[in-house]
């Protein structure tokens, strides 16, 4: 696909060429990331993150990775602070802050509001996720990490054999990255939820289509033994009628260090978008798994970064720039 000027709404956009040129350019991130070089490509430029609801890492993630390429951000959260609430429409919405930024992020409950959005925007707009729908650049930066994790270990995307697990039938991250898994070959997915959670069947007979072997299940400890990923998943509780009927779902596939060492592989890797939800009647990772080296979540998080870099240099047609207007960092950095 061509990136600059592109919106990025779903990641039905990309081919297989696409996404080694997104990780070709997030390997190019990574001294600005870790601090070493500094790069103010993007000054002057303005990232709108528009985040209509609740977000941590993907907003301050995308308005850092904007920042480390030298742009500034603007920020709305919330519909309470936005004229959403005095019946403003997308399309009003989208014409005016498209004219106050050079690139927006959005997110926002409804399935589909992201390309609505986008499609009266003057500006590229890069889907942060819309309802139960889609989270593209999180599926990109879960297979970056997928991709980096298992080469350490010797192994790559094509033949991969991973378990997702969780919320399979509101989580976006799940749906976005099983789309992107089937421009890979041979895989192997094993898809375990509650009955009532599954993996919605236009995904599954997606990836079946390209060839791909699928299991559907609800057991875990059956699930687990011979995978290179554990892909686990929080309730979407906010997608449900009540926290009562999410009630039901919580907790129901708990990982645990104990867990782990009977019924996985040893170099089995953990990974979850995040929030992982530690409370004690969920507890879906347990916090006893983090000393284990495989955990990779806060991998995943400052891959993150990386990615969302590079997204904002190929749309914004930057990515041979980068290097030309960099230097080293003068301040004290205590982390590597
Ligand atoms: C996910 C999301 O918002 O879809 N979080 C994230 O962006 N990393 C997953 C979740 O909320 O469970």
């Amino acid at each position: 696909m061509k990136f600059a000027g592109a919106h990025i709404l779903s990641v039905d956009q990309f081919e297989r060429a696409d996404i080694e040129q997104i990780f070709s350019v997030a390997d190019i991130m990574e001294p600005y990331a870790l601090r070493r070089k500094v790069t103010r490509v993007l000054e002057g430029a303005i990232l709108g993150n528009m985040f209509f609801e609740p977000s941590t890492r993907t907003r301050v993630s995308f308005g850092c990775a904007f920042n480390l390429l030298g742009g500034e951000v603007r920020e709305t959260t919330g519909f309470k602070s936005s004229a959403i609430t005095k019946g403003e429409s997308l399309y009003d919405t989208a014409r005016v802050l498209s004219g106050y930024s050079d690139i927006i992020c959005m997110r926002h409950p409804e399935s589909g509001s992201v390309a609505e959005f986008a499609g009266a925007s003057r500006v590229p707009v890069i889907n942060g996720g819309d309802g139960a729908n889609e989270h593209p650049s999180q599926a990109l930066l879960d297979l970056y990490t997928i991709r980096k994790e298992v080469r350490d270990k010797g192994r790559s995307l094509d033949g991969l054999r991973i378990a997702m697990i969780g919320d399979l039938k509101y989580g976006r991250t799940v749906h976005s990255l099983i789309r992107l898994l089937s421009l890979f070959k041979d895989l192997q997915v094993i898809l375990v939820s509650p009955d009532a959670l599954q993996m919605p069947e236009e995904h599954v007979e997606h990836l079946r289509q390209a060839g791909h072997q699928v299991l559907v299940s609800s057991d875990l400890t059956n699930s687990i033994g011979h995978v290179d990923i554990v892909y686990s998943t929080r309730i979407q509780e906010e997608r449900f009628e009540s926290s009562d009927e999410a009630d039901l779902y919580r907790g129901r596939f708990r990982l645990n260090q104990a867990i782990y060492t009977q019924y996985c592989e040893p170099n089995t890797v953990i990974m979850h978008p995040l929030p992982r939800d530690s409370r004690a009647e969920a507890n879906e990772l347990d916090s006893d798994l983090n000393q284990n080296p495989n955990l990779a979540i806060f991998r995943q998080t400052d891959n993150g970064l990386l990615v969302r870099m590079a997204l904002f240099a190929l749309i914004l047609d930057v990515v041979d720039q980068v290097e030309l207007s960099s230097r080293p960092v003068n301040w004290y950095r205590q982390r590597e």
